[in-house]
């Protein structure tokens, strides 16, 4: 099969927003069409997209959809762009992790701000569809060249990778995952083991799935089996993605990748990081200051929906958690690799003068 695709939009400006709902997979590859914000909404906080890219890339296709409520409603100029301002906010603040999610909507909106007519709802819709198609376009881009330049400098053997960083998460290969494809694209043969993800199972479901699809062999494996599996020297290199790395390098991402990173650090196993620059919140300076998501106890108590513990039991369910830039050998951009992970080399680096 060809690379799946996360989102994708329908018909003209004044169409929908059709959303892989990644809940029912790897079951199920059924199609989820939003109409109206508030379907969008929901499905970015239930997780039927997800993944940092892949979220940004929807909050800005919703805001084409506000937009398109106000076409239906007969709004004003004025009442439109209020609309879809209000309605951005919504959107934005779905998810609180992943700073992608809120950069997106921020740069469409700006997109607007910019403007020096005063648009008819229709010419909203036009606008920020035009912006949208823009940053998914580009994080196509972006994932491409991430993959070839984390290829570059990915040891030889076998790799682990933590939740799902691939097609599904962005709007193009993916970020680890799309190294590693590249890799194996490259002619290159390792294993690779994916840590099922607890407690949604992303990498289980959603990484073992598009890597299959693909015909790349791989063995999942508890969370619990990392510490195992590195202290028996059956990894060569850890790579993940990133919801949101800090000025420093501390790096949020899936729960579970901090534990992943002291192990590799306790064995002696280079750890990746691998991220567009829509990662990066430059405006804080450590890891401390990141929202940290957290949800509700029944993902704990009730995986994948099936009783595990018993009722009056309660849960503490952090969807995030953030990794030291210590503990980080290199974060790979698509501006090249940042190490040693360091303040000074991020600002170089990401701006272009690394
Ligand atoms: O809760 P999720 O599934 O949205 O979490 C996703 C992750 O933590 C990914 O590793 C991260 O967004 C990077 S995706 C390229």
């Amino acid at each position: 099969m060809s690379m799946p695709v996360s989102v994708r939009w329908v018909g003209d400006a004044t169409g929908h927003l059709e959303i892989l709902d990644q809940t029912h997979l790897p079951a199920r590859l059924d199609w989820l069409a939003c109409h109206d914000v508030e379907t969008t909404v929901e499905a970015i906080k239930s997780l039927r997209v997800r993944g940092a890219p892949a979220i940004g890339i929807t909050g800005a296709y919703g805001l084409v959809v506000a937009a398109g409520e106000a076409v239906r409603a007969g709004f004003s100029p004025d009442k439109a762009r209020a609309h879809v301002l209000a309605r951005g906010e919504e959107l934005a603040s779905a998810r609180p992790t992943a700073v992608n999610l809120r950069w997106a909507v921020e740069r469409s909106l700006a997109k607007l701000a910019s403007v020096a007519f005063s648009p008819s709802a229709a010419e909203l819709a036009a606008l920020l569809l035009a912006e949208a198609q823009a940053i998914h376009d580009e994080d196509r881009r972006l994932c491409a060249v991430i993959g070839r330049h984390g290829a570059a400098i990915l040891p030889v053997g076998n790799v682990l990778t933590h939740c799902n960083t691939g097609a599904l998460a962005t709007g193009g290969i993916g970020t680890a995952l799309g190294v590693i494809t590249t890799a194996w694209d490259s002619g290159r043969r390792f294993e690779v083991f994916a840590d099922e993800t607890r407690p949604l199972f992303q990498g289980a479901r959603l990484t073992a799935w598009e890597l299959v699809e693909r015909g790349i062999p791989v063995t999942v494996v508890c969370d619990a089996a990392a510490g195992h599996l590195l202290a028996t020297g059956r990894i060569a290199a850890c790579i993940v993605g990133a919801d949101r790395i800090t000025a420093n390098g501390d790096t949020a991402n899936k729960i579970g990748t901090y534990s992943l990173a002291v192990l590799a650090a306790a064995h002696g196993v280079p750890f990746f990081v691998a991220a567009p620059s829509s990662t990066f919140d430059l405006g804080l300076a450590t890891g401390v200051e990141i929202p940290i998501e957290e949800r509700g106890a029944a993902e704990v108590l009730a995986p994948l929906g099936v009783p595990a513990a018993p009722t009056g039991a309660k849960a503490f369910n952090p969807a995030f958690d953030v990794t030291p830039a210590r503990l980080i050998r290199a974060i790979i951009t698509e501006h090249g690799a940042i190490e040693p992970v360091t303040p000074e080399r991020i600002a170089a680096v990401l701006a272009g003068r690394g």
